[in-house]
């Protein structure tokens, strides 16, 4: 059992990462933390509270984080996952309420209390993690692994030509936790643009599978209709859903040891995630970066779990 706390931006594919998660029987959720990103983190602490509430898991704790970059303005992705950030579906309120602490201090206390090791599954950008590591630096080495999505180590970016979202958003929180020592894999758009999760694999009957099946559903039926089918080849590319399989110990994912940098200076570069791929390279390995999925095993594995 891999004990993690899912920081997170939801956002369609937080949403899917998050029910992917808490019917995963190998994965304990202690806790899920918000961060600005998709949406500005007010709608995300709401998205986070609805999903435990549809999922039936009210007992999760919720904690809200940080509302903007630690120096960059904000970057919101409404145009994408809709202004709800749930591809408009317009839930109504939760009624479960988020916790009184922070997302730092929700860490803080998770880190410190739990007696076994913790996970940092972080599907957005970076800026909680950073903010811990600043303000509990010795707390923050406790981290067992941060296991994240975001980057692009061979491949184009997804928000410029060449940096992807979460990294884009906070390089500066990127590049705190990317230098800070901890144990990372970093599950990049080298491989999430490949788990493309089609309509065709999706059962149309309504009555076909349970409460969380059915929403979604309905969530994948509206995000295909907002997410631009020429950005993610048709589907939707299961970016944070891979994340939180690569909590799970299989063979679905391969890695290679890299030197891992970003770059949080300039404009055309700003974002982009470096790998030192030169065979003679001294530079010390900091990150254990995924190059090759298989994206058939994961997505029959995604769906079969989300069945259950
Ligand atoms: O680039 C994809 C990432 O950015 C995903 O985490 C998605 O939710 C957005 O946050
Ligand atoms: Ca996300």
């Amino acid at each position: 059992m891999r004990n993690i706390i899912i920081d997170t931006d939801p956002g369609i594919d937080d949403i899917l990462a998050i029910l992917f998660a808490l019917k995963c029987e190998a994965l304990n959720v202690e806790a899920l933390t918000t961060v600005s990103g998709n949406v500005p983190v007010e709608i995300a602490t709401k998205n986070a509270l609805k999903i435990l509430e549809i999922a039936n898991r009210r007992n999760i704790l919720v904690a809200s984080g940080a509302s903007r970059p630690l120096r960059k303005d904000q970057l919101t992705a409404e145009l994408i996952h809709g202004k709800d950030g749930l591809a408009n579906m317009n839930l109504s309120e939760p009624t479960i309420k988020k916790v009184n602490l922070s997302a730092v201090e929700l860490m803080k206390e998770r880190l410190l209390k739990s007696k076994e090791p913790i996970t940092i599954a972080a599907i957005g950008p970076m800026t909680n993690l950073a903010i811990l590591n600043i303000l509990y630096p010795r707390v923050f080495s406790q981290i067992e692994e941060i296991i994240f999505m975001g980057g692009a180590a061979f491949c184009p970016g997804n928000i410029t030509s060449g940096a992807e979202f979460n990294i884009y958003v906070d390089p500066d929180a990127a590049n705190l936790v990317f230098n800070s020592g901890v144990k990372l894999k970093m599950i990049g758009l080298d491989v999430t643009m490949k788990t493309i999760l089609k309509k065709d694999k999706i059962e149309n009957s309504n009555d076909f599978g349970g409460e969380t099946y059915k929403f979604f559903r309905r969530l994948i039926n509206n995000a295909l209709e907002i997410i631009p089918q020429s950005m993610e080849k048709g589907g939707i590319a299961l970016h944070d859903p891979l994340a939180i399989g690569a909590c799970l110990s299989n063979d679905i994912l391969k890695y290679k040891e890299y030197d891992l940098k970003v770059e949080t200076e300039g404009s055309e570069g700003l974002g982009v995630t470096l790998v030192d791929d030169r065979s003679w390279s001294q530079s010390k390995k900091n990150a254990k970066v995924a190059v090759e999925v298989d994206n058939n095993a994961f997505i029959d594995l995604f769906l079969k779990t989300l069945r259950k």
